[in-house]
């Protein structure tokens, strides 16, 4: 038996955590107007981690379901995939939903999702030809996105079964995934060693921390693929929800979604969300870059000059909740992919398909392809290094 017991009463039985970063309760976008830290006004309740059991997967390895947070934020995870199965965050009406798209098997995990909220690794986004050099080696990853290997290909981090244990802070709480990949794994060079820490704060804010190092080099680039609907993910597309990327350039695509290297301006363009734009509002414009992708699914190169850490990068506002997404990182650049590809086959929690447009990923990341682009910020991670990045994701609510 996959099926595990409902996110949604497990979310609703009160496990819910935020990361506390200093500097993210203070940051905030002025167009947002007043705002509440997510819940201010509320009782937050203690911050809680536990486990329970979820299932097995199909070559019997036992998976688990973390859920960690407080009654203003909590966050449900799989030891598979190290993946978020779900996020239950309060609205600007006393109201709780659940935020990001999710699937109620770990059948449907292992046979269906399109990295619902996956950890991925080793390589976000796409390697052109599923093919780079290194140091004068060449290694092929297999393809598993037409001509071109997707996420680090098709055996990838998001198929693991992650190792698991608690995190208990003064102000937040959470879990340590950590993962060993061996030399060759997927055709990547080296023993790559990693962890993540997914916590919690009493600040609202669920951060991300990524750690790995290799016995030989190679190249890394990790991310989260959830997929938010800051309205519910039941609640159908994201069209109307307001977004902000801090980011005057974007790298265009070919028609298999390979970068063409040199960045573009957005300014012009339907890409230019340096202020809040309705995601649908030019979507179906038939600009060359929208119809490679079917809409949005491109990375965006964030301005040089700013604390990306302290000053958020990318804003969401969903109007009707009052729900606000903040995202900070240290990375260079972010996926915005307007969920293009899901075509009704998932039904989520909540009994409504998942179809386009249901959920966007916000997917922080150095650039897809950048170990055959020299132009692009460096991914290689060499024996001695360590790979140490950081993304956070900061809940609040208008009113
Ligand atoms: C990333 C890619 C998209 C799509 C999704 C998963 O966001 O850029 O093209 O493959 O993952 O469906």
């Amino acid at each position: 038996m996959n099926a595990g017991p409902s996110r949604r009463a497990a979310l609703a039985a009160g496990a819910v955590a935020g990361i506390g970063t200093t500097g993210l309760a203070a940051a905030g976008p002025a167009h947002a107007g007043s705002r509440t830290g997510g819940g201010a006004a509320m009782n937050r309740g203690p911050l809680t981690v536990f486990a329970e059991p979820f299932g097995t997967t199909k070559n019997g390895q036992q998976v688990q379901r973390w859920l960690f947070g407080d009654h203003v934020l909590g966050v449900a995870m799989l030891s598979y995939g190290a993946l978020i199965q779900g996020i239950r965050a309060v609205d600007g009406h006393g109201g709780r939903a659940d935020v990001t798209l999710g699937l109620d098997s770990l059948e449907q995990y292992e046979t269906m999702s399109p990295y619902f909220g996956a950890t991925i690794g080793r390589y976000a986004n796409r390697i052109a030809g599923g093919t780079f050099t290194l140091d004068g080696k060449t290694f092929h990853i297999p393809l598993n996105n037409g001509p071109n290997a997707l996420h680090g290909g098709p055996d990838s981090w998001n198929t693991r079964v992650w190792s698991a244990t608690p995190i208990r802070r003064a102000h937040e709480v959470g879990v340590r995934f950590g993962l060993v990949s061996p030399d060759g794994d997927d055709g990547f060079p080296g023993t790559v060693t990693t962890s993540v820490d997914y916590t919690v704060s009493d600040q609202s804010v669920l951060s991300i921390h990524y750690r790995a190092t290799t016995d030989k080099a190679t190249v890394i680039n990790m991310t989260n693929h959830s997929y938010f609907n800051l309205a519910g993910e039941d609640s159908g597309d994201i069209h109307d929800h307001r977004l902000m990327i801090r980011a005057d350039r974007f790298t265009p695509i070919d028609a298999t979604s390979i970068p063409l290297g040199p960045q573009r301006a957005v300014a012009g363009t339907p890409f230019d969300f340096r202020t809040l734009h309705a995601i649908g509002s030019r979507i179906r414009v038939p600009d060359q870059q929208i119809l490679n992708a079917l809409g949005y699914d491109h990375n965006w190169v964030f301005n040089a000059g700013i604390n990306r850490m302290t000053t958020p990068v990318v804003t969401v506002h969903e109007p009707t909740s009052g729900r606000i997404l903040d995202c900070y990182t240290d990375q260079p650049g972010v996926q915005f992919y307007s969920g293009n590809f899901l075509n009704g086959a998932l039904v989520g929690p909540g009994g409504r398909t998942y179809r386009q447009g249901a959920g966007f990923t916000l997917e922080t990341q150095h650039f897809p392809d950048s170990p055959n682009e020299a132009s692009y910020p460096n991914t290689v991670l060499r024996p001695g290094q360590s790979y140490d990045t950081r993304t956070a994701y900061r809940f609040s609510t208008t009113g």
